[in-house]
């Protein structure tokens, strides 16, 4: 059995102040709850769950440790309280230049340290329009997992880029084309622990839609940038995929 997950990515935003809504969230309602902050309020954010959600980080270096002025490593997320790290989310890929070998290098410096590593993957409008959808996200898979994976440490968020802060969200039929082609590649390559790894859909997730993506068959949570901000909108979210 697969534990639903529903991830919050606050991208470059929180402030202090916002930690006061971590306490409001609906940590009981029978889904893991995981928030991913700046890496400044991992720690701040690691009390204010008491244990009742988890925390992440967004981003690591794929090295352990030297002269990278400015980046983080694996293991300082984990000593701050995190568990989780996205990485290769699309606006790094489009900001930093990530790459597939990028991304497969820092999961591997992810499971080093002890983290779960949600590996993001999704295509842009062109590539959809132009009927490569599931040749990208086979692609992806491929190269930004490392030989190895495991359900415990890995974790894919399927968001598509055009359906990012955008208020567009695939159909259901395409999300689960999507997830039902990445059920089979992670079973394919990894066996019962391909079986046993969430797959998350991302982009515009919101109260009003979350039912009815989370009724698609592998859809096992979500990664929710926007909706995530305000512990209303968010515990609406939790709740549906808590009944899901
Ligand atoms: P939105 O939920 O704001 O569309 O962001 C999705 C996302 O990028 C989560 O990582």
């Amino acid at each position: 059995m697969r534990r639903k997950l529903a991830a919050g990515n606050w991208k470059m935003n929180g402030t202090p102040a916002m930690l006061a809504g971590v306490g409001a969230l609906d940590a009981d309602a029978g889904c893991e709850v995981l928030l991913c902050p700046p890496a400044t309020l991992i720690a701040q954010m690691t009390d204010h769950a008491k244990g009742r959600i988890t925390v992440g980080g967004q981003d690591c270096h794929p090295l352990a440790g030297g002269a990278h002025t400015g980046d983080i490593a694996a293991s300082m997320l984990k000593d701050a309280g995190a568990t989780y790290v996205i990485l290769g989310h699309s606006e790094r890929r489009a900001d930093h230049g990530e790459t597939n070998a990028t991304v497969s290098a820092k999961t591997l410096a992810a499971w080093d340290a002890g983290l779960t590593a949600i590996v993001c993957i999704g295509e842009t409008l062109e590539t959809r329009e132009a009927g490569r959808t599931l040749d990208l996200i086979g692609t992806q898979l491929a190269g930004s997992v490392p030989d190895g994976a495991t359900a415990a440490g890995l974790v894919i968020a399927y968001e598509p880029v055009w359906a990012i802060g955008t208020g567009k969200v695939p159909t259901l039929e395409q999300i689960a084309e999507v997830h039902d082609f990445i059920r089979a590649a992670l079973e394919t390559r990894f066996g019962a622990e391909g079986t046993g790894t969430r797959v998350l859909y991302g982009g515009s997730v919101k109260p009003s839609n979350a039912a009815g993506i989370f009724a698609v068959p592998n859809v096992d949570g979500a990664l929710v940038g926007g909706a995530s901000l305000a512990a209303e909108d968010f515990n609406g979210i939790i709740g549906a995929l808590a009944k899901a």
